[in-house]
């Protein structure tokens, strides 16, 4: 049976398309879940999409997430660099995770160095725009 992967979007990820194009891309998120959709295909993986602007809200399905997923992929948005309820949600989760972002986070302003998650995932992609997207399905099948 095909591996079900969880691709769970945070804050402001809904309005990707009125973001700075320089950094995300000008996609919206329909556009991205479409490409995300097809690499998922192509690497025989099935997705399935979660987006909120509640931190609550992804914790709370951070904790159901093992009741429908295999593995994780994370793009919180900017609560992946303080929101460390996130990170013990992660653990509670216990599935493997890789954190993905669109722009390339380490060479942007200083705050968004640091990851609150990046330790309780598998792995890390950033800086490669939608592509990084495939790249993360493949390193999270890699983990598996
Ligand atoms: C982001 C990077 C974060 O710093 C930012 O707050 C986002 C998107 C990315 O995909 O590049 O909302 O996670």
């Amino acid at each position: 049976m095909n591996k079900r992967f969880a691709v769970l979007h945070g804050v402001n990820l809904d309005a990707l398309d009125r973001r700075p194009p320089e950094h995300y891309g000008g996609l919206s998120l329909t556009e991205l879940e479409n490409r995300i959709e097809r690499f998922a295909r192509e690497l025989e993986i099935e997705v399935s999409f979660f987006q909120t602007n509640h931190e609550g809200e992804y914790v709370e399905e951070l904790h159901r997430s093992s009741g429908y997923a295999d593995g994780l992929l994370l793009n919180p948005g900017a609560w992946t660099h303080y929101a460390w309820a996130l990170r013990d949600a992660l653990e509670i989760a216990g599935l493997p995770a890789v954190e993905v972002h669109l722009s390339d986070v380490k060479a942007r302003e200083g705050f968004r160095g640091h990851s609150v998650i990046s330790e309780v995932c598998v792995a890390t992609v950033a800086g490669l725009g939608p592509d990084g997207y495939r790249d993360a399905l493949q390193r999270l099948k890699e983990a598996m």
